[in-house]
């Protein structure tokens, strides 16, 4: 499973097993799941609602409760299995390392305080900097997120952001640290469309010029179909097919596909269009082929579209202030 460039993966997920133990008895929401990330790529997961996309992502951060989930296998970051870590060693690299972004930014913003002080106190959470300080990076990450009149905006309230703005605040909260990982849960499912294409082009773009590995989770085949270097369909809590998103998909997965019933005909890739009856146009994918792609599991390359550079966690946070990876956005 080497990559084109031979660089190391980001982030190895094997054998992911999460299993809830309730009053009712077991929940298996993820079962064996497998699946590798390197810098530069997007791993898009698609799937129905409770196929387990949202735990994979909770696990990857460490955040479900281990009191009542059991979680196997191996979550490896840089070579570490952060299933073996400490509470205390995961929160270091939790939001510094790999971050993650929620469907709903009001999860992760407090409406009585200021966004500007609210991601000041995430630049704080990892680095000994003065206050003033990581009120400065704050400023500068809400302006490199496309906030416009930063330095003003960043003493609003967040309700006093529209949606996407919100959303856009999430994003540079989750990017102070310069992540390695950044997951982004379905972050545009409660924005209206226009925003939501800002919102994914600014993911894209961070991912391109931050070097980042980005995890997105979406119901939108169009955006993997834009955005993806790889695909995941997740169903029933398993990886039904990963792939880079360039090959076609073979009609045992079309039926699958085709269940997912909350998917409109316009977002399916040609393939799936082509044999429900159903005309789309096709884009060339980033083998400047066209048509998508299916591989065995774990068979999940890139395609070569975008180099994968590795760079240590160390060289990452080597300043607090914006450097030339700071992406203009
Ligand atoms: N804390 C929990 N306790 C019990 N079952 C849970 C818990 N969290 C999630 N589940 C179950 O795990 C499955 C996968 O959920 P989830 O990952 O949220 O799905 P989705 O793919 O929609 O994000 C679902 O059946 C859900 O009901
Ligand atoms: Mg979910």
């Amino acid at each position: 499973m080497s990559a084109p460039g031979g660089s190391a993966p980001l982030l190895e997920v094997r054998n992911l097993t999460v299993r809830f133990r309730t009053r009712d008895g077991v929940v298996q929401a993820v079962t064996d799941l497998s699946f590798t990330l390197r810098r530069g790529e997007t791993l898009g997961v698609v799937g129905e609602s409770g196929s387990g996309k949202s735990v994979t992502s909770l696990a990857i951060m460490g955040l479900l409760n281990r009191a009542h989930a059991d979680v196997t296998g191996q979550i490896l970051f840089e070579g570490v299995d952060l299933l073996t870590l400490k509470p205390s060693e995961l929160r270091r690299i939790r939001g510094r390392d790999v971050s993650m972004i929620f469907q709903d930014p009001f999860a992760c913003l407090h409406p009585m305080y200021r966004v500007g002080d609210q991601i000041a106190e995430a630049v704080k959470a990892h680095a000994s900097v003065s206050r003033a300080k990581a009120r400065e990076r704050a400023v500068e990450m809400l302006d490199a997120v496309g906030i416009p009149n930063a330095a003003i905006r960043a003493r609003d309230y967040p309700h006093q952001y529209s949606g996407g703005m919100r959303q856009r605040a999430m994003i540079a909260m989750a990017l102070v640290h310069n992540p390695a990982v950044l997951i982004a849960d379905e972050p545009t499912t409660a924005l209206d469309v226009t925003v939501q294409a800002q919102i994914l082009e600014l993911i894209d773009r961070v991912k391109r010029e931050f070097n980042v590995g980005v995890i997105l989770i979406t119901h939108d085949l169009g955006v993997i179909a834009e955005t993806a270097t790889n695909v995941m369909v997740m169903y029933g809590g398993r990886a039904h097919r990963a792939a880079p998103s360039c090959v076609t998909i073979r009609s045992r997965q079309i039926s699958r596909l085709r269940s997912l019933s909350r998917w409109q005909a316009s977002a399916w890739p040609p393939a799936i269009a082509a044999s429900a009856g159903t005309t789309v146009s096709q884009r060339p994918n980033r083998c400047g082929q066209r048509g998508w792609n299916t591989q065995p599991v774990g068979g999940c390359n890139s395609d070569g579209g975008e180099p994968s550079i590795g760079t240590s966690a160390a060289s990452r946070r080597s300043t607090l202030g914006i450097d030339s990876s700071r992406p203009q956005v």
